[in-house]
């Protein structure tokens, strides 16, 4: 099958095979990708007009007990500078965030045991109890069944946790022997299966992914049929074993945002502060290629910068009331606009 002919079939139908999406991958040329990005584009506009959701993120703890390959706060690199926000800090960029319009509070950290049942439960009750009319999303990594039911019956209503690659043996390449693909993979469909809007994801051109892997991811996002999916280009961290490798390209990965609105039609795409690093015009062209969601930064300013995941993270120095509004005129800049709105999943 022709590129143009995959794109239709995946435009009419959400749906391509492993080869299929291979040759995409790997042959796709800028006049097929322009005309991928229009039919994502207006897919994403079919349900959500030029309306782009917006995320408060607020970065809750650099404090992390995992040791993935990629990620600057993992836990042996002795450089990175933890924190850890209190219960009042966090209500705090609630209080912050609320008037600027965001509805909802995406609360994201490292593995940090201090956070457990018990103090989550209380955060996410009181930010639910003071603020009925937002959404409050998870991205606190793996935990059991049992502490995703309690925190989901607390009041959390979304959960972030990327698969960031479908492979196992891929995934073993860039995380230690004693992190499992099958427990991550296990979590996400117990997260589903407890009733979050569930988030999966991965990065573009981590270490030693080849484009069948992407093949695979995508693949894995159509099966899991998640209401959100986080993807960003990989980036490298000077204090990690990956540090000499290059950062993942910009259009392939919106390229895949493109395939990604196509196959689940009205699935929460953001347009992700990595490629806005990659690119200083990636969050646009995000959401031009089909992404509808942004997350500018409600974290303390004064943490912001330790909350290093990946070098030269952007929107690291400015006020959330500065980020805010520089996304706004970032949107309106392409002809769309930023609401206040809780912003739920919407079936297809
Ligand atoms: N480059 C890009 N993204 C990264 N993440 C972690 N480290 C990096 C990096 N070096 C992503 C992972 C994780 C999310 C919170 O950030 O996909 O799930
Ligand atoms: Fe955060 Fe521009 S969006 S400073």
């Amino acid at each position: 099958m022709k590129n143009y002919e995959i794109i239709d079939k995946l435009y009419a139908y959400h749906n391509a095979d492993r080869a299929e999406f291979t040759a995409l991958i790997n042959t796709v040329t800028d006049e097929e990708l322009e005309y991928l990005r229009k039919k994502a584009q207006q897919t994403a506009q079919k349900y959500y007009g030029n309306k782009v959701y917006i995320r408060g993120l607020i970065e809750i703890s650099s404090i992390c007990k995992n040791d993935c390959l990629y990620c600057g706060i993992r836990r042996s690199n002795a450089n990175a500078v933890r924190y850890r926000l209190s219960k009042e800090q966090i209500l705090q960029c609630c209080d912050t965030g609320y008037p600027l319009g965001f509805r909802t509070f995406v609360l994201q950290g490292g593995e940090d045991g201090y956070f457990t049942d018990d103090v989550m439960c209380d955060i996410v009750q009181k930010i639910k109890q003071k603020y009925p009319d937002c959404a409050v999303t998870l991205s606190l990594g793996e935990r059991s069944y049992e502490s995703y039911k309690r925190l989901f019956d607390s009041g959390a209503d979304r959960y972030l946790l990327r698969h960031e690659t479908a492979d196992k043996e891929h995934y073993e390449k860039l995380h230690p022997d004693n992190m499992s693909h099958q427990n991550r993979l296990d979590c996400l469909y117990n997260l589903k299966k407890i009733g979050y809007q569930t988030g999966a994801g991965f990065m573009v051109g981590s270490p030693f992914q080849t484009a069948e892997n992407l093949a695979d991811d995508l693949l894995f996002i159509k099966n899991l049929n998640p209401q959100m999916c986080g993807i960003g280009p990989f980036i490298p961290h000077k204090d990690t074993p990956f540090a000499s490798y290059h950062t993942g390209s910009v259009r392939l990965c919106l390229m895949l945002i493109s395939i990604i609105r196509l196959m689940l039609p009205s699935v929460l795409l953001p347009s992700t502060t990595a490629l806005g690093t990659a690119d200083i015009n990636g969050r646009e062209k995000g959401i031009l290629h089909g992404a509808n969601v942004v997350m500018p930064n409600l974290s303390p300013l004064e943490h912001r910068k330790d909350y290093s995941l990946y070098d030269n993270k952007i929107c690291t120095g400015d006020e959330s009331a500065q980020c805010i509004s520089c996304m706004k005129n970032r949107m309106k800049s392409i002809g769309y606009e930023v609401v206040t709105d809780v912003g739920n999943y919407i079936a297809p």
